[in-house]
């Protein structure tokens, strides 16, 4: 399974719930790689989301131990195990773990891909990934050559995990 993520300098994601900045070329590979796939996703992250919908022409797998909590649209699993079920027939590479910091963690251990925006700037935040720069069990195998978005500096880099 792939982690799709956009992070700064110290790996932060979000800030007060929220993504730390919004940039157009990164939302757009955010949508042509996730087209038709399954999106795996925390209850607080879809909440984040334009309306609180889910992503169009895409499965929406959201995680919520709220037993009441129901969106359309969505397929709403309780637990890591029944969203790890709910995929079981979906190849892995069509699936993409797209956050918060809580889905991050639990499920990097299921994802071997990880599709990163690294934003060369640190943000004030609250939450995070975990740095895979530090964790000798992934390797980034991809880089794009570096992109501006007004003064920030950016890049779309790839990593794996290390075949043991
Ligand atoms: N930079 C990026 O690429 C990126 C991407 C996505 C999100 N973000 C940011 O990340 C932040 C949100 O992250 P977060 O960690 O606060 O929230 P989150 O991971 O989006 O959602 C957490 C919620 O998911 C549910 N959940 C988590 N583990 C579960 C489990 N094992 N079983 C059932 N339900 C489970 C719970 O919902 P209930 O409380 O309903 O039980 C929990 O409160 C925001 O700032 C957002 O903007 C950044």
């Amino acid at each position: 399974m792939n982690i799709i993520a956009a992070v700064d300098r110290n790996w932060a994601i979000g800030k007060g719930g929220r993504l730390l900045v919004s940039i157009p070329a990164d939302k757009q590979l955010f949508r042509e790689e996730t087209a038709g796939k399954t999106v795996i996703m925390g209850r607080k992250t879809l909440q984040s989301l334009p309306g609180g919908q889910p992503l169009h022409k895409r499965t929406n797998i959201v995680l919520s131990r709220n037993p009441g909590f129901s969106v359309k649209g969505t397929v709403v699993c309780r637990s890591v195990e029944e969203a790890l079920a709910q995929v079981k027939d979906v190849p892995s590479r069509d699936v993409f773990v797209m956050g918060g910091a809580e889905i991050y963690r639990e499920f990097l251990p299921y994802c071997d891909t990880a599709h990163i925006t690294y934003i060369d700037y640190v943000y004030h935040a609250d939450t995070f990934l975990h740095n895979l720069d530090r964790d000798p069990e992934w390797q980034m195998d991809l880089e794009s050559d570096e992109l501006t978005y007004f003064n920030l500096c950016y890049t779309f880099r790839r990593y794996v995990r290390r075949q043991k």
